[in-house]
């Protein structure tokens, strides 16, 4: 059977790098994002606006008739043209703790919801969020951007909470969150001086890596934070 991929968050620089990437090995791609459709012959683009949630369910329905083996979600902000990540919290704004919180853990929650018979019925199926390593707390040994860190530790217990509610009812399903590594994108932009030789990757390779990460995924490692190689990382 031809694999099917469905990329949620689909727009963003590494879920553009995996549609590509699925689309040259001949996957089925559907990409769902709020933007409009980009013209690409090879993939099916659902545009949700994500004004409601029936408006969500309707794009999750007609994602769902390509019956997509795997799926992941993308969705995450980490700066945007009203605030950058904050050094101390004496910056936090809570107003954007609860922009960050829509868009990284709210979206991601309202698609698991509406996933979630499909993950329950469908065999080997496979859902990866991506998440950070930021958002691991034993990790955290450097503090700071705290609404980035809270809202993805966050979504870690999100998905750590639904892959034990689809396992009861799917023993086959996987569902984790991944770290992509620091990846050339806009969101990592501001950052990138000083990481250290060989750390930032392009996002084609990253797309690569975590289609590897995908491939190799089972059952038995659902509810795990997984990092870009495949091997866990602690909460
Ligand atoms: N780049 C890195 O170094 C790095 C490192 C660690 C983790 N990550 C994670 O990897 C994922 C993709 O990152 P990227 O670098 O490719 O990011 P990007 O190009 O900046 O894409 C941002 C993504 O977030 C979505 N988004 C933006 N604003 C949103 C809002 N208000 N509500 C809902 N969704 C919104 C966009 O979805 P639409 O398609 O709907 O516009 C898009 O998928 C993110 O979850 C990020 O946290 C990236």
């Amino acid at each position: 059977m031809t694999p099917s991929v469905l990329i949620i968050g689909g727009s963003s620089a590494i879920g553009q790098a995996l549609a590509r990437h699925y689309a040259s090995c001949g996957a089925k791609v559907t990409v769902i994002s709020r933007q409009r459709p980009r013209q690409h012959t090879a993939i099916t683009w659902l545009q949700d606006t994500l004004s409601t949630e029936a408006t969500s369910a309707d794009i999750i329905a007609q994602a769902l008739t390509r019956q997509p083996d795997t799926i992941f979600i993308c969705n995450g902000v980490l700066h945007d043209a009203k605030a950058m990540p904050e050094k101390t919290i004496r910056q936090l704004d809570t107003d954007i703790l609860a922009a960050r919180f829509a868009s990284n853990v709210q979206v991601p929650a309202r698609y698991m919801k509406l996933l979630f018979g499909y993950l329950c019925k469908q065999p080997q199926v496979k859902l990866l969020a991506l998440s950070a390593k930021v958002g691991s707390i034993s990790d955290n040994a450097l503090g700071g951007w705290y609404s980035y860190r809270i809202s993805k530790a966050a979504l870690n217990m999100l998905v750590k909470n639904l892959s034990i509610e689809v396992s009861r009812l799917n023993k086959t399903a996987a569902i984790v969150s991944i770290h992509p590594g620091t990846t050339d994108t806009e969101l990592s932009a501001p950052f990138q001086q000083n990481l250290p030789a060989g750390q930032l990757q392009s996002p084609d390779a990253t797309a690569k890596r975590l289609a590897n990460v995908a491939a190799e995924l089972s059952a038995a490692r659902t509810g795990f934070l997984l990092n870009w190689d495949g091997t866990a990382l602690t909460w």
